[in-house]
Parts: structure tokens; C-alpha cells; sequence
């Protein structure tokens, strides 16, 4: 429950924040879980920071793409490609991936996850 909190709180933080990108999907709670079995140790923080650097650093010159409109592979190779345009650390780019690919995963896998 606690963790439920905090992710509300950081959720509407966040959504102040950045209030004109509200087509950049948050992570709900099973795409955490989902992205905490993928990567073991990952944080809630972790795919917040993933999400807002892919904001951040990616809506400079094109609107910013749906998460989910791309593969987990395709993803990966246009964080490469991007990464000669945009000034982006390893680990910048380590946490966007993991923010994209769970928020894609979830929205694809909401229905057989939907068993609790
Ligand atoms: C300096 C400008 C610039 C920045 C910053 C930038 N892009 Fe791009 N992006 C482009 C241009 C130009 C294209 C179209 C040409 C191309 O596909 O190479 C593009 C195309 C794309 C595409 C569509 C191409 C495909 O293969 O599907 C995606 C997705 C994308 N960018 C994601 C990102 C992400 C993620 C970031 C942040 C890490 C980012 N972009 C930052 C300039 C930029």
C-alpha cells in the first residue's frame, strides 16, 4: 500500500510537471512488476527518472512516440541511433529503456496479467 502512495504522489508531481506531454503513458503497478522481474533491483524512482529523461531529451526536435508503437528491439536501436543526436550517458539511456519497454510491455500484456 505504501508503495501504491508514493507512486500516486509521484504520479501527480510528475504530471505537474510536465503537464503538456499527458500522452506519455505512467507506469501502473504491474508494469513495475514487470519491470522489476525483467531488471532485478530496479526502482519505482528508476522508471520515473526513466520517463521523464525520455521526455526531457527526446521531445527537442520530433513529438515525443508512443511507447508501445515501437519493439522492445526497435527501442533499443533508436536509443543507439539517438544517442549521436542527443547528449545521453549510458546509464540516461539504460533508464529510458527500461521506462519504454514497460510501459509498451504492460499495455500489451494488461488482459493476461489481470488475473489478482
Ligand atoms: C537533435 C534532434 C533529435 C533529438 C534530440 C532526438 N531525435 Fe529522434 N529523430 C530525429 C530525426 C531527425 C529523426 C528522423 C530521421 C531518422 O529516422 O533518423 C528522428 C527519428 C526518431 C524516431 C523514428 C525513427 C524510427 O526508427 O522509428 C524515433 C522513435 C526517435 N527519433 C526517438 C528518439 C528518442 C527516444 C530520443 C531521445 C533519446 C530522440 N529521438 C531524440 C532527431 C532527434
Amino acid at each position: 500500500m505504501k508503495v501504491v502512495i508514493f507512486f500516486l504522489v509521484l504520479t501527480v508531481q510528475v504530471t505537474a510537471l510536465v503537464s503538456c506531454v499527458g500522452t506519455i503513458p505512467h507506469l501502473d503497478e504491474k508494469q513495475i512488476r514487470y519491470a522489476q522481474t525483467k531488471w532485478f533491483g530496479t526502482s519505482l524512482l528508476d522508471l520515473q527518472r526513466g520517463r521523464e529523461l525520455y521526455i526531457v531529451k527526446c521531445s527537442g526536435c520530433h513529438p515525443l512516440y508512443e511507447p508501445a508503437n515501437r519493439s522492445e528491439l526497435q527501442w533499443e536501436e533508436i536509443l543507439k541511433e539517438m544517442k549521436s543526436r542527443v547528449k545521453i550517458s549510458e546509464d540516461e539511456t539504460a533508464l529510458m529503456l527500461k521506462y519504454l519497454v514497460s510501459a509498451r510491455n504492460s499495455s500489451l500484456q494488461r488482459d493476461s496479467l489481470n488475473t489478482d
